[in-house]
């Protein structure tokens, strides 16, 4: 894999290499060149051969970098960052870093990948994470106040991210509980949010978030939801390193002081983004279906449903949440 990488590094700009230059760079004969490049239709990425020139990936990658997402970040952010891992392939970066908390401290150490083969979504379920397209980051913080102080975080983590995107110019965005970002009705990002360690006292939190960036050339065809990426939303190009920067400037400030005030102080943001506010909604879990109006969340980020028997209150967890078309 390290040759393909640094092979794909270098026809990341877009341009013609020969393949003679191609073997300089890399150290290796014309024709292992070739095998490498070979290799490179599997991840996805088109190699279009220019015969007598050389090779080239049309429109280049705009590859993940950790020197230009540290550059974009505020001076302030940056000091929240203890490392920044960036893989060209991985199972899953919630995987990659749930298992180093296990040996170690995570708190402000970010994990990216341009591929994921075993992204997951929350209840097992698949997130499609094709090379270089999206962003697929985990961060991870230590807390020691226990898993109750932490309610809500994944819905803060959902403002974090509507409020980065805004920041860009990204328009028609709401929150659907407890875990989508919907951008013009449609799964733009999502959030899985892992715990380890004790339930009541020191616990390692993995934010894992998934954000489609570029990813309407891929046909995605494994989603079997509406979804949108940023570059439709915005209509022009954006720099997955700029993104996620921006997102690491409005995720460190809410994991800083989540234990002290928890989901209150975002209650009134979060509701006023609800996706399915007033409206029908069902309720799916458990061999249980809750139908109502959907009223917000409260102070902890419970879902609010006013059903004929009065409003229920849903915390969370095996659940899926649903708008019933009338
Ligand atoms: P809920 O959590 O309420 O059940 P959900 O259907 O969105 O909602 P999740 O587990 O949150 O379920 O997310 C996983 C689902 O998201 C997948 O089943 C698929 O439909 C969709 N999905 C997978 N990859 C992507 C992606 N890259 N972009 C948008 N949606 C995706
Ligand atoms: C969801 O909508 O269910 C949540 C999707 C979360 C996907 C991200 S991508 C980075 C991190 N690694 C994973 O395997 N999942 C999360």
């Amino acid at each position: 894999m390290q040759l393909t990488e640094e092979l794909i590094a270098i026809l990341s700009d877009g341009c013609v290499h020969s393949g003679e230059a191609l073997g300089v760079s890399l150290g290796i004969s014309r024709v292992a060149v070739w095998k490498r490049l070979k290799k490179i239709p599997e991840l996805g990425l088109e190699v279009e051969t220019i015969k007598g020139k050389g090779y080239r990936l049309p429109g280049g990658v705009d590859l993940q970098n950790s020197s230009q997402i540290y550059s974009s970040c505020s001076d302030v952010n940056r000091e929240f960052i203890t490392s920044i891992d960036i893989f060209f392939q991985i199972d899953s970066t919630n995987t990659w870093l749930s298992a180093q908390a296990r040996t170690s401290n995570i708190t402000g150490r970010v994990c990216l990948a341009e591929q994921q083969t075993a992204g997951r979504g929350r209840r097992g379920r698949e997130w499609h994470s094709p090379f270089g397209r999206n962003i697929y980051m985990s961060v991870g913080w230590e807390f020691t106040q226990g898993a109750a102080a932490l309610e809500g975080l994944s819905l803060a983590v959902g403002v974090a991210l509507i409020r980065a995107l805004s920041s860009i110019g990204v328009t028609d965005l709401a929150l659907k509980w407890p875990n989508d970002v919907i951008c013009s009705g449609k799964k733009l990002a999502g959030v899985l949010i892992e715990m380890s360690g004790d339930a009541s006292g020191s616990c390692s939190v993995v934010v894992g978030i998934g954000l489609n960036v570029d990813m309407v050339s891929t046909g995605a065809p494994n989603i079997d939801q509406p979804w949108i990426d940023v570059v439709t939303a915005l209509n022009r190009g954006v720099s997955r390193n700029l993104l996620v920067g921006l997102m690491l400037g409005e995720l460190f400030p809410i994991l800083r002081g989540y234990q002290e005030c928890g989901f209150a102080q975002y209650q009134a943001e979060w509701n006023g983004l609800d996706y399915l506010a007033a409206q029908d909604v069902e309720l799916l879990g458990a061999g249980n279906r809750v139908t109502g109006v959907g009223h917000g969340v409260d102070p902890t980020g419970a879902l609010r449903i006013k059903t004929d028997l009065g409003m229920q209150l849903i915390k969370g967890g095996e659940v899926s949440l649903r708008k019933v078309e009338s």
